[in-house]
């Protein structure tokens, strides 16, 4: 009897898995009563030069993030100078296709220029002014797309792995303050946009208490933060599914939305574990880039089922996340390959290195279709389906 049962179950699960490999189904329709399923577009893929990720990202996803081309260092590389050309074009492409667009990031330790800190002489600027500094930029950027890009990453990364206040420049001319008057100014910039708190290893105790404190903080001044987006640059084995799910509900208790906002899985591996710094690269080293050649099945398998775990937790949360973001189109064009480590070869999203969906991409499909199918001992309850 229970292997009639058994031999059944595995029928189906084969025959739906074999639907699967099939599908039409895109991301953005699997998900679509659910949460927006975005991704991070590089500038080939704004600019058309690269049409087949473009293609890719029209198809698959309701949501875009400019991977670069809204950082300050891009978009205002010298003093009074704006590039708009590409930033532009990027929000064309987002309304073209009626995608939710997200601008990234108006305030961070990294890819800003140095000038931005410091006055003619290269002397240290004082408060007022990088805070004036601060607002004309954020004016400029937010205010050229009012109305048009409907969430901002507002301030990246501004805790220390324990939660405390990173010591940025932005930090060590302004004051603690900067990151109030940031969100201040961007709401007086498009008082409608959706503003957001963004940030890597939230799922972490100490950064995670350290982040919940600093939304508390500026939730009693007032100050409008719409949502947290939890980054999502994962691993096979972190975070833990519980960790995801303690997370997530962490931030929607505050009454605030959750953006998983640039997922990513890495499967090569790790080094110096414990930071996830931006700025870290650390040398080649043909022990740490086993897969130049391909994925191991058994590696692509444990992906598929590390992202069907993942994808299960954001449905059970679907009522308190706004989006699912990848960071990139392809394996190909992921930042994976080169941090912390240059020069890798990396597989850590849906689509191979010739745009072809990988078998994380159907696991990804079928865990909307049955979010409670079990993929091993880490599935966790689905509530309200
Ligand atoms: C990365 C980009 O993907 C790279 O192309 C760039 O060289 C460095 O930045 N956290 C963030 C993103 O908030 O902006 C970073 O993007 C990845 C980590």
């Amino acid at each position: 009897m229970l292997s009639c049962r058994f031999t059944i179950l595995t029928a189906m699960l084969a025959a739906s898995l074999a639907a699967a490999a099939q599908t039409s189904t895109t991301l953005k329709d699997a998900y679509r009563s659910s949460f927006h399923v975005g991704a991070a577009i590089n500038e080939a893929q704004i600019a058309g030069t690269d049409a087949r990720g473009a293609e890719i990202a029209a198809t698959q996803f309701d949501s875009i993030t400019p991977e670069n081309v809204l950082k300050w260092e891009r978009v205002h590389p010298k003093p009074g100078v704006y590039s708009f050309d590409l930033p532009d074009k990027y929000v064309a492409f987002g309304e073209k296709h009626h995608m939710f667009i997200v601008g990234h990031c108006l305030v961070w330790h990294s890819q800003v220029p140095d000038w931005v800190f410091e006055d003619g002489t290269g002397k240290p600027l004082t408060r007022d002014a990088l805070l004036k500094r601060l607002r004309d930029h954020i004016f400029t950027v937010v205010g050229r797309y009012k109305g048009r890009i409907q969430s901002w990453d507002v301030v990246n990364e501004a805790l220390n792995d324990d939660g405390t206040l990173r010591q940025s420049k932005w930090l060590k001319i302004i004051g603690d303050d900067y990151i109030e008057k940031a969100f201040e100014y961007a709401h007086e910039a498009d008082p409608q946009a959706q503003l957001n708190y963004n940030d890597y290893s939230l799922e972490n105790e100490a950064k995670g208490r350290g982040a919940i404190a600093l939304i508390e903080k500026l939730q009693a001044e007032g100050i409008p933060v719409a949502a947290v987006g939890i980054q999502g640059h994962d691993s096979l084995d972190w975070p833990s599914i519980e960790q995801e799910d303690a997370s997530i509900a962490a931030f929607a208790k505050l009454g605030v939305k959750v953006a998983i906002s640039e997922l990513d899985i890495d499967v090569l591996p790790p080094v110096a574990p414990g930071s996830a710094d931006v700025s870290m690269t650390l040398k080649a080293d043909p022990k740490l880039d086993p897969y130049v050649n391909g994925l191991p099945d058994a590696v692509q398998e444990a992906l598929a089922k590390r992202y069907a775990a993942l994808f299960r937790v954001y449905l059970k949360h679907r009522a308190e996340l706004s989006r699912v973001t990848f960071w990139g189109v392809t394996d190909g064009d992921s930042w994976r390959n080169n941090w912390p480590v240059r020069g890798r070869t990396s597989y850590p999203l849906l689509f191979d290195r010739s745009g072809q969906p990988k078998q994380a991409f159907y696991a990804v499909i079928q865990a909307a279709a049955r979010p409670g199918l079990s993929h091993g001992s880490d599935a966790i309850p689905i509530e309200g389906r």
